[in-house]
Order: C-alpha cells, then sequence, then structure tokens
C-alpha cells in the first residue's frame, strides 16, 4: 500500500471540508440537515453531487476514531462495546420499545415498563446504553423520546424484520463461524461449499439436534405463530432492505437494463419473494408481465402485497429452483438469489434454465460484484464504507450458507461451470450502490 499514514490533524482537515462542502451543498440546494431529532429527515440526499463527499467523510470519521483509540484502547473495548450494542437493539427491537414511547409524545420509565413487559429498573439500565447510540433520549428526566432513528424504526416497521434477521438469526449464528471453519474448511484449498457445514446450520437454532440450513429454518415455524411466520418476515426484511439503501434496488434494476427493448415481454422472478422488485418494475414498464417464482410459504405474502390494478401482469408461482424451469419467458431475472448459494448449488439453478435459455431468453442478475479494493499502485479505489458493507454481505453469506459474494471473474467461473455459452455481455453498476445488473446472453 502506497497510502501514507493519516494523522489527527489530517484525518481532522479532511472530516473540516467535507463537512463545509455537504453544508454548502445543503444550504444551496434548500435541504434541511439531518438531526438527531425525531423530526429530522432520515438521510441526507444520496446524489452523485455529495455521495463521494458524505463516504469521504465517513471514512475519515472512522480512521480518526481508529487512531485516537489506539491499538491497546481499539482492541480491547470493540469486541465489549460491539457486543452490547448489538444486544441491546436487539432487546429494544425484541420488546417493541419502538411503540411503546410515542411518536410526537414522550413516555415515562413506568409507562415503557408497562408496555415492554420488563421491570423498570431494566428497562432504565437497557435504555440508558441504548440513549448512547442516539436510540432514544431523555428529553426531560424520566421523560423518553423519539429520535431519528428510533423514529424510523417505529414509522418503517419492516425494519424490525431486518434486524430481527441480523440479531436474532444471524448473530447467533457468527458464534459457529470459526467451529464451522475448523470442522469443514481449515487445511483444504478452499471453504466447504456445503450450507449444512455453514455456521447456520449447525448452530441449530432451534435446538434440533441436526444441522438445519437457512431455508429450511425459515419453514419451520416457530410455536405458537402463524404458518408462513419466519419467511413472512424474511421477505419483509429483504424489502426492508431494499427500500433503504442508498441508490435504491428498484432504481438499478430498472435503469441496469433496457427492458424497453423486450416490448410485449414475460419476466420471471426467481426467488422474487413477495414480488417487491416485480410489482416496482411492472409499474415502470407497462408492456411487461411478471412471474414471480418463489417457495411456496410465500405466497400468502406475496397475494397480501400485490395491488389489485397489477393483478392481471403480476402472478406468483410456487416454484422450487432446484427443479427444471417449466416457463418460457424472455428473461429469468434473480436479484440476491445466487449470492445464497455455493457455486455448486448456484450451478444447479442455472442449469435448470438452460433449455430455456438456448432459445434466445436472457438471464439478468441483479448481484454484488465486488469490486477490486485496491488499485495496481495499491491504492484505495472505494471509500471504506462501501468496502466494510460489501465484506460485511460476503461474511452474512459465509455465515448463513457457505456462501459468497462474487467477483467478476467468479460469476464469469461459475457461469462456465454451467455452459461456456453463457456469457456476460454487460455490467452495470453505479457509484455508491452495492448491487449491480448483470446481463447474461447465450451464444448459440
Ligand atoms: C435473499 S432472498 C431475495 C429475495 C428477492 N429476490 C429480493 O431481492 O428481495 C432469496 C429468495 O430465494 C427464495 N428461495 C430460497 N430457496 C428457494 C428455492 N429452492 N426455490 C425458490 N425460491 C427459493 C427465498 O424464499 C427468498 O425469497
Amino acid at each position: 500500500m502506497t497510502e501514507t499514514q493519516p494523522t489527527l490533524k489530517s484525518l481532522a482537515a479532511t472530516i473540516a471540508q467535507s463537512a463545509e462542502a455537504i453544508t454548502v451543498y445543503l444550504n444551496a440546494n434548500n435541504i434541511p440537515a439531518p438531526s438527531f431529532a425525531e423530526d429530522s429527515p432520515f438521510d441526507y440526499p444520496k446524489t452523485p453531487e455529495i455521495l463521494g463527499t458524505l463516504f469521504q467523510l465517513i471514512d475519515a470519521l472512522s480512521d480518526l476514531q481508529h487512531l485516537i483509540l489506539g491499538a491497546s484502547d481499539g482492541i480491547n473495548f470493540s469486541p465489549i462495546f460491539e457486543s452490547h450494542d448489538s444486544e441491546i437493539l436487539d432487546v429494544l427491537n425484541q420488546f417493541d420499545f419502538w411503540n411503546a414511547v410515542p411518536l410526537g409524545g414522550s413516555a415515562s420509565y413506568s409507562e415503557i415498563a408497562r408496555k415492554t413487559t420488563l421491570p423498570e429498573p431494566l428497562v432504565r439500565r437497557v435504555l440508558r446504553h441504548a440513549f448512547l447510540s442516539k436510540l432514544f433520549a431523555e428529553a426531560s428526566p424520566g421523560q423518553v423520546v423519539h429520535t431519528a432513528k428510533t423514529a424510523y424504526v417505529a414509522k418503517t416497521p419492516r425494519t424490525r424484520s431486518w434486524i430481527a434477521l441480523n440479531l436474532e438469526q444471524i448473530r447467533p449464528a457468527t458464534v459457529y463461524l470459526a467451529k464451522s471453519l475448523r470442522e469443514y474448511s481449515a487445511g483444504k484449498n478452499s471453504h466447504s461449499q456445503e450450507p449444512l457445514e455453514s455456521a447456520f446450520a449447525i448452530a441449530d437454532l432451534d435446538r434440533t439436534g441436526r444441522p438445519v440450513d437457512f431455508w429450511t429454518f425459515l419453514k419451520n415455524d416457530p410455536d405458537g405463530k402463524p404458518k408462513g411466520y419466519r419467511a413472512n418476515r424474511f421477505a419483509e426484511a429483504m424489502q426492508a432492505i431494499s427500500a433503504s439503501s442508498s441508490i435504491k434496488p428498484d432504481e438499478i434494476v430498472k435503469l441496469g437494463f433496457d427492458w424497453n427493448s423486450l416490448g410485449e415481454a414475460t419476466v420471471v422472478d426467481l426467488g422474487g419473494s413477495r414480488g417487491h422488485d416485480a410489482i416496482a418494475q411492472a409499474k415502470h414498464f407497462p408492456k411487461l408481465k411478471y412471474i414471480v417464482q418463489d417457495l411456496p410459504e410465500v405466497e400468502e405474502a406475496f397475494n397480501s402485497n400485490l395491488p389489485k390494478e397489477l393483478a392481471h401482469r403480476v402472478s406468483f408461482q410456487p416454484h422450487d429452483f432446484f427443479q427444471p424451469q417449466n416457463i418460457q419467458a424472455d428473461v429469468y431475472f434473480m436479484k440476491v438469489v445466487l449470492h445464497d448459494w455455493p457455486d455448486k448449488y448456484a450451478a444447479q439453478i442455472v442449469n435448470n434454465l438452460l433449455p430455456y435459455l438456448k432459445k434466445g431468453s436472457r438471464l439478468v442478475l441483479c448481484e454484488g460484484v465486488q469490486p477490486e479494493s485496491y488499485d495496481v499502485h495499491g491504492n484505495a479505489i472505494i471509500p471504506l464504507f462501501v468496502r466494510r458493507l460489501l465484506s460485511s454481505m460476503d461474511l452474512q453469506m459465509l455465515v448463513g450458507a457457505n456462501c459468497l459474494e462474487r467477483r467478476l471473474t467468479d460469476w464469469k467461473d461459475l457461469l462456465a461451470q454451467v455452459d461456456k455459452k453463457l456469457e456476460i455481455r454487460n455490467v452495470a453498476s453505479f457509484p455508491g450502490a452495492v448491487l449491480s445488473i448483470i446481463n447474461i446472453g447465450y451464444n448459440t
């Protein structure tokens, strides 16, 4: 790496300059600046004009914090801070603190205790830690109010499912990553390709006494919960995270492929969940018909999500993508599906489409394409924040099912394993976005 070592002064100067540039931009465009208060805008605008500056600011802040903490405090405090920050967010979520404090009002500790069913002294301890992360605030002694972050969860309830996915399902599994690596990957040239050997599977969250892969776990509803509970919550989590990225996946899908060039056409959205992508796209492209294929458990959520006016163009078909495809479509679309599967299984999913691709259809993926982090001179080419997000997604895949976020070369290798005639025609990427559109054709 050729980067010179940053100093307190150089990082502070970057912070001052970027903060100034962002403030000037907001003022010039009459955009209110986010604050910690409940009525704050949820985000800074993620426009191309200031996205780079926002990343510069956040990256410098992160480096500054590491530098100030130094090696010993940095190493010693991070395990305790990170562990309890996650645990407190989990408690707020599981005991629905979000609705125990009224939006636009305040609640006393005893009122919160009543609504969450927790003893008041515990509520005080939980909130004392939460306040430090700008999760709720004590506006006046004994009165708790929402902050921007907690109001966001209260106003976008699907976010609760995203938090639950990460903190109730993935977090306990992360504890088993080292065990999974030790048992199935250590001493080999590549990591295990078996979802049943992943950290999630061996964590066996339901205590069944055997490894359980993530998708089977989702099908097993906990006692006392309605049918499809876990599958629904997972679908909600996917919808929540789709809606919150800086560059909305809807936009990426809309702009990353020339859908209008298809004319009247059928798109199969494999693993399309409750249809949120198909529904959003159907609104933009009135000539396209969408068939969402997913596991039968998701059908009910799809039906409740589908606007009546789109019912003639967007439909659901229960379909297991490990079985041969049964619909001739113009485009087979998959969004963040193949990243869930190690190559061995991802290849089977694509292989099941081959008979139809040969007839001239397209395979369009909306997936992460892990970029190189450094150029040939060793200089960082993508922001630290984006690298952190990409590598967290990659590890989420490793923990969840022994799969991965692929680089372009990994995508090419995967397709070559299925059929050498499959060719990536184009990859459309968008600055600041973690997902790209991979447009794949079949050479006859
Ligand atoms: C990571 S989610 C992506 C959902 C959606 N495409 C999105 O971007 O929000 C993966 C989807 O694959 C579905 N899935 C898992 N195993 C499947 C299978 N064997 N056949 C069909 N769909 C499956 C899940 O139900 C889930 O909806």
